[in-house]
Order: C-alpha cells, then sequence, then structure tokens
C-alpha cells in the first residue's frame, strides 16, 4: 500500500511517501520518496516560530515538496490528455472545487493546479495529514492542501495525530540491505514495524509536549503526565535565547553541557537550579521555574562569559535529565508496561536517550526509539501512523478541520 503523509504542524513542511507490504516477517516499509524543508533559518530572528510566517512558507513550499517526493518516487508521470485515469484539464468542476477549498491561498491554488495538469493520477491508496495538535495556521494549510489532492485524485484521506506520529515514529527499525558488492553497502530505506508490546508507557518531548502517555492497546492512549506550563523542548530554547544562543537551543544547549562534562567531570556546578515537581508525587512535569531560575541566575551575573553559559547549560541539562528520568521510573513502576517509546524533537538527545536505555535494562522492558532524523517533525511519521490507521479499520473521511489542541 502506497502512503503520502504531509506534516506542517510547526516550523517543518514534511511530504512523504511510504510503500507497505505484509510479509510473513511482519510489516515492511519502504520510504520511496522523502521530502523535508525546515524553516528554522527563517524563524531565528524571532527567537522562536511565528505561526503566520510558519502558515505562508508552508503555502510556498508544499507542491515544489510534492512535485521533489513523486519524482523521487518515481510516481511522476507526464500527463496524456487521452488518459481518462488522469486529471482533466479542463474539468472545470473539480477546479471549482478546489479554488473553494483553497480560497484563501491564491498562489498555493495557481500552483497546484499547475501540478495536477502536468501529470497523471499517482499510484497512492491514502493521503494522510496532521490535523493536530500544533500552530492552528501552520495546521489548516497542510489540511485544506490535502482536502484540494483528495478532490483531484479521488484518494481516500486518514486525519492524523502529530503525536501519534511521534510514537510511531519509534516503531521503525531500520532493515540492512546486504548488497553483492561489499564497498556499496547502501543506506538502505527499508524498515521493520516493530509490533509495540501493551502496555506501553511513550514519553513526548518536543518544544510544544512534554507528555507520559500509557498505550493500552493498539490506539488506545491515556495522558498520565503532562507538563503544567513549559515544553521541555520550549524550556531548550528559551535557556538558549537568554544567553544569546540562536534557535533552537536544544543541541546547542546540548553540546555545551557535553563539553562542560567533558573538562570538567567532577566540578560541583557554582549555579545550582532547581528539579521542579520530582517530588509532586504524580507525573506531571512544570519546566517555567526551571526557566525562570535560569534567568535569576543570569541576572546575577555581571559578564556572562562562554565559559559560564557552558556551567549552566550542563546544571540545566542536569535538571531536565534527573526530573524525566525520575517521571519515567515511576510511570514505570506504577503501569508496569512491557515497552516503553519515546519521541519528540527532544528524544534526539543523545544523554536522555542512553539514561533512558538504562532505565529499560534495569527494568527490563522494550525501549523503542526514533532514527536521530526521525525525532524532529517530519512527514515519515506521519504516514507510519495514518498506516496503522488504515490496517486498525479507521474509516477515511475528509469531513475534518485542523484542531490545534488536538489530543491523543
Ligand atoms: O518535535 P519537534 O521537532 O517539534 C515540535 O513538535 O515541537 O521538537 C523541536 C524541539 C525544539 O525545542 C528543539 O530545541 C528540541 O526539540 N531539540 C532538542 C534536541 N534536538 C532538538 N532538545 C534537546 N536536545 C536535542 N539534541
Ligand atoms: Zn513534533
Amino acid at each position: 500500500m502506497k502512503i503520502l503523509g504531509i506534516e506542517t504542524s510547526c516550523d517543518e513542511t514534511g511530504v512523504c511517501l511510504i510503500e507497505t507490504k505484509e510479509t510473513k516477517e511482519g510489516v515492511i516499509l519502504t520510504i520511496l520518496g522523502n521530502q523535508l524543508y525546515s524553516q528554522v533559518e527563517k524563524h531565528k530572528e524571532f527567537g522562536g516560530v511565528f505561526p503566520m510566517l510558519a502558515k505562508r512558507e508552508h503555502a510556498k513550499n508544499l507542491v515544489p515538496l510534492l512535485e521533489a517526493c513523486l519524482k523521487e518516487s518515481n510516481l511522476w508521470t507526464p500527463f496524456h490528455t487521452l488518459d481518462k485515469a488522469g486529471w482533466h484539464s479542463d474539468d472545470k468542476v473539480i477546479e471549482e472545487k478546489i479554488k473553494e477549498i483553497l480560497f484563501r491561498e491564491g498562489e498555493l491554488f495557481n500552483e497546484l493546479i499547475t501540478l495536477l495538469k502536468t501529470i497523471k493520477k499517482p499510484d497512492i491508496e491514502a493521503i494522510a495529514v496532521t490535523n493536530g495538535p500544533g500552530l492552528e495556521p501552520a495546521l489548516w494549510v497542510g489540511v485544506v492542501f490535502a482536502k484540494a489532492l483528495n478532490q483531484a485524485w479521488n484518494i481516500p484521506l486518514i486525519p492524523t495525530n502529530h503525536m501519534e506520529g511521534h510514537i510511531f515514529a519509534a516503531t521503525l527499525q531500520k532493515l540492512e540491505t546486504e548488497t553483492s558488492n561489499p564497498e556499496s553497502k547502501q543506506n538502505s530505506k527499508s524498515y521493520i514495524l516493530n509490533p509495540i508490546k501493551h502496555p506501553a508507557v511513550a514519553l513526548l518531548i518536543s518544544g510544544g509536549h512534554t507528555q507520559l502517555v500509557l498505550i493500552k492497546d493498539n490506539l488506545n492512549y491515556e495522558i498520565i503526565g503532562n507538563t503544567k506550563d513549559d515544553a521541555v523542548g520550549e524550556a531548550y530554547d528559551k535557556v538558549a535565547r537568554m544567553m544569546n544562543l540562536p534557535y533552537p537551543g536544544g543541541k546547542i544547549i546540548s553540546d555545551l553541557a557535553t563539553k562542560e562534562q567533558a573538562e570538567f567531570p567532577n566540578k560541583k556546578t557554582t549555579y545550582p537550579l532547581p528539579r521542579p515537581m520530582i517530588r509532586s508525587g504524580d507525573l506531571n512535569f512544570s519546566f517555567s521555574g526551571l526557566k525562570t531560575a535560569v534567568l535569576y541566575t543570569l541576572k546575577k551575573i555581571p559578564v556572562i562569559t562562554d565559559e559560564i553559559k557552558q556551567e549552566i547549560a550542563l546544571e540545566f541539562e542536569r535538571a531536565v535529565l534527573e526530573v524525566l528520568t525520575s517521571k519515567v521510573s515511576q510511570a514505570i513502576e506504577e503501569y508496569n508496561p512491557q515497552t516503553l517509546i519515546i519521541g519528540g524533537g527532544v528524544s534526539a538527545n543523545s544523554k536522555i536517550r542512553t539514561s533512558l536505555e538504562k532505565i529499560c535494562q534495569k527494568y527490563n522492558i522494550t525501549f523503542l526509539v526514533p532514527e536521530v532524523s526521525a525525532s524532529t517533525d517530519n512527514a515519515l511519521m506521519i504516514a507510519v501512523a495514518g498506516f496503522v490507521n488504515i490496517l486498525a479499520g479507521k474509516i477515511a473521511n475528509t469531513d475534518f478541520k485542523a484542531n490545534g489542541n488536538l489530543s491523543l
């Protein structure tokens, strides 16, 4: 089955085409085309994501990314007027319907119509599109784009939860392909879909979310822990900003912390920070207090040198790590899961991965973690989550809207 995934919930525009095959060994998934445009450079001057700019950038990039993805997938077939299976350039009714769907997006409409009149309907069985949670204007443009494609090609639509995407990104296990020529050991784009053993607990950590989710059964979720204020990625980004470091700050802070740890392995910090809610007894989080504690610490320092930034970065990351590992251990003790899953941009963090892997070894449970490139937002995870929903019998529909607050 070929599924197109579309992701526009934040500042990454993603279009991905996967092909799935059910085999005796399980589901094999191959990436046919995977296009991602990061708007990070555009948002840098704002020190964070600016929603209307994100929406404009998505609108500008969706058609070129779709074109690139179809070409990469070998599904770009120029249209012949005699081919009745394709888009009919004279089909005014469909064109009018697409115009209605994209009524606020004149430029996107023009670009899409040109593309539709150029090629034959690609051989795709479903289109999965993120309908939330995220920045509503950004989500909206992806949703209307997918609805326009549905109208043009009559391909079923699967509205897909972004957080579910982060969960299923962790189920992809790369298949190593050996070629006859050992020199050219190919970088395989095929994966086996690791089935999740239930119950499972997922730690979803991104710029917008910090959640512990109990997955009782396939696609059956209960939020067992949530942040009361800032998300952990947001705290990384804000702390970076306070120290005049560029957006997004997660990787930068983490690299500084690694450097400090290597240079001064036994140093007791000069700038102790709190571990918010670590002993709250529940599974909730709070990162706003930690961020504010960094702010007050910085205010007391007359000259903030690179050395000081490095030292604060390490103490900040230690605080984050201690809180996350403590809450995950608590969730494991309470819910006795068979699997721990992590996902979301912050799960790219190598120290978080290593610490959680150790916890899984201690409790003897399976640890599912996405490839680093699939931790941050992408359309592959949306296509995969869409596929799992189709397998579970979710009925495709077009009667849905972008919902910035969509929950699992
Ligand atoms: O999932 P994501 O791409 O977008 C949202 O849905 O929010 O997550 C982006 C977040 C940013 O806050 C970024 O700073 C953080 O993930 N991040 C990291 C690392 N890489 C990205 N945080 C800590 N360590 C990293 N290595
Ligand atoms: Zn995300």
